[in-house]
């Protein structure tokens, strides 16, 4: 079904209850909080204003959007600085009714410069139990391994991570892809499911089909990060489709690191319409131009995709999570519920 109007996608979008499960928090550091913190921890940095900073947010490609982002969390110190920012996402979140949240954190970014692998979580852990006990949304956490640093230093890192175990859901691999296959990382991830956690990478997004072969039957990952060039092999697409794996898409994150040249050639209707997965997600939203709501609004307009489509996400958003099977059918339950309160309100 199609909407009436664009203020009728508009509401339906902001409203519908979602999950958001592709999501850097150091990339939700919006150049105000960066100032801010700044100043409280007596840093210089290389702007001069908040405008500035996003004038800065050029990038041609991820490596590019890399070199800032590192850059950026510079800023962040102590853990009042990590509950600060987590906080601030989940309120913003919050508006966007998103009702869960399973959260990526770059340990290596903070311990390579000498904060604390405690410090970090600490403050982000205290945020996500506020933001449940306050704001009702539920989340997950999980850490990646920097694919740019050695195996050893992944191993290093799971093992600071030891007195967390219980509070972490899963791993995930994310920075430079190129270069950096998953197979670099099957021994730490085949140690991390001995663990039992959950595994996830990032895949496809600018690297190649054979990226992707890898981090599934390497790393044995539970959930696709990106898995846009999935769609140039059909043994992919197959195996995609008949297992259902969960694919985090991020439209405007592809659109700013130029994986897509316009929102309107961005595979996602493509994705849904060929049986996949496949959820929406805003990657490093201060950094790429919107957070989750935004990046619906913008793809629904670019892609012409239409009330179903919508649900779809929504639904997959919560399918594709690791919550609790009961917890995934109240969620998709409440989507309906939605929907048919949405249908009759709109007549
Ligand atoms: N890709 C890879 N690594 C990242 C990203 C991304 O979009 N954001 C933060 N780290
Ligand atoms: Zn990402």
């Amino acid at each position: 079904m199609s909407f009436t109007s664009p203020e009728q996608r508009q509401a339906f979008i902001a409203d519908i209850p979602k999950a958001e499960l592709h999501l850097h928090i150091e990339g939700s550091l919006e150049p105000e909080m960066m100032f801010a913190l700044a100043q409280r921890n007596d840093i210089d940095i290389p702007f001069a204003s908040a405008e500035e900073v996003r004038k800065a947010y050029a990038f041609s490609n991820l490596q590019d959007f890399l070199d800032i982002y590192y850059q950026g969390m510079n800023v962040l110190r102590t853990e009042q600085d990590f509950y600060d920012l987590t906080m601030a996402y989940f309120k913003r979140i919050h508006a966007d009714n998103a009702i869960h949240a399973e959260i990526f954190f770059d340990p290596q970014g903070h311990t390579e410069r000498g904060i604390a692998f405690s410090t970090a979580i600490d403050g982000i852990l205290r945020a996500l139990s506020d933001a449940e006990a306050h704001l009702g949304i539920t989340s997950k956490l999980i850490m990646c391994f920097l694919r740019h640093l050695s195996e050893d230093d992944a191993f290093a890192t799971l093992e600071e991570a030891t007195p967390y175990l219980d509070r972490i859901a899963g791993v995930g691999l994310d920075s430079s892809e190129l270069g950096h296959p998953p197979s670099k990382f099957s021994k730490v991830f085949a140690k991390a499911k001995m663990l039992d956690l959950k595994t996830v990478a990032h895949a496809g997004e600018e690297g190649p089909p054979e990226y992707i072969w890898e981090a599934l039957d390497l790393l044995k990952i539970d959930r696709m990060d990106h898995g846009n060039r999935s769609l140039e092999d059909d043994g992919l697409i197959a195996k995609l489709r008949d297992s259902q794996m969960a694919l985090t898409v991020c439209p405007l994150s592809n659109l700013s690191l130029c994986v897509v040249d316009k929102l309107e050639d961005h595979p996602l209707k493509k994705m849904l319409d060929l049986g996949l997965c496949a959820t929406m997600n805003s990657d490093d939203p201060s950094y790429f131009g919107g957070y989750l709501n935004d990046n619906y609004e913008a793809t629904a307009v670019a892609l012409d995709l239409d009330k179903d489509d919508i649900i779809t996400l929504a639904k997959n958003s919560f399918r594709g999570s690791f919550l609790s099977e009961n917890t995934v059918a109240q969620s998709l339950q409440r989507i309906d519920d939605y929907v048919l309160a949405f249908d009759r309100k709109t007549g």
